[in-house]
């Protein structure tokens, strides 16, 4: 039976609180694990028929070394180790099999809406997720915060968890035994 695995980043804990929601609208229909980066594997069970990744924009990208560490001495962010997350985990992680059904999504700052159009985090998770052979069933989605700190702006849970329900539609499982 085909399970799905949702790898996030965060640093505040408001893409924590995304891929547990989108996990929570996926598990209607799919057994769902979570997982931060920092502890995902460096391979992907076979029994993964859909992989949802997603974490915080950090200067309009996905959060590197030098943005960990900018979270740390500007905005009193903990984080354990500021050299790997979710870029480095999908540059290195094997998977199943290619045209593994995936999809991608980000956290980004409400406010300044000509800014926030150039963030790319997403795009990005996009484009990595491709190199591994996945193969994209929906478009990105982006979820709002209130502040950098979060918290996550009213009704983003709820979209969130909708937004996972919609993914089991869109995924071809044929291929997991
Ligand atoms: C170093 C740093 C850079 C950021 N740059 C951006 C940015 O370019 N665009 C944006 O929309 N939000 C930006 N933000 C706000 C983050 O998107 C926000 O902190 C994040 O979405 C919260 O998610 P998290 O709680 O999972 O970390 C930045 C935050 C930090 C700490």
């Amino acid at each position: 039976m085909a399970r799905a695995l949702v790898v996030y980043e965060s640093v505040f804990g408001d893409a924590r609180a995304i891929a547990y929601a989108i996990a929570d609208g996926l598990s209607a229909s799919l057994a769902a694990d979570v997982l931060a980066a920092a502890e995902a594997p460096a391979e992907i069970g076979a029994d993964v028929g859909l992989l949802v990744v997603g974490g915080p924009n950090h200067a309009f990208g996905m959060p590197r070394p030098s943005t960990r560490e900018g979270a740390v001495t500007q905005h009193g962010a903990v984080i354990a180790d500021t050299t790997t997350g979710l870029h480095e985990w999908l540059q290195s992680v094997r998977v199943p099999r290619t045209g593994l059904a995936a999809a991608a999504f980000d956290t980004r700052s409400s406010g300044h809406r000509m800014l926030v159009k150039m963030d790319h985090a997403a795009r990005t998770e996009e484009k990595l997720l491709g190199k591994l052979g996945a193969r994209i069933v929906a478009p990105a989605a982006h979820f709002f915060v209130a502040d950098t700190t979060g918290p996550l702006v009213d009704g983003e849970e709820d979209r969130a968890r909708t937004w996972g329900r919609s993914l089991v539609g869109l995924a071809d499982f044929r291929a997991v035994s």
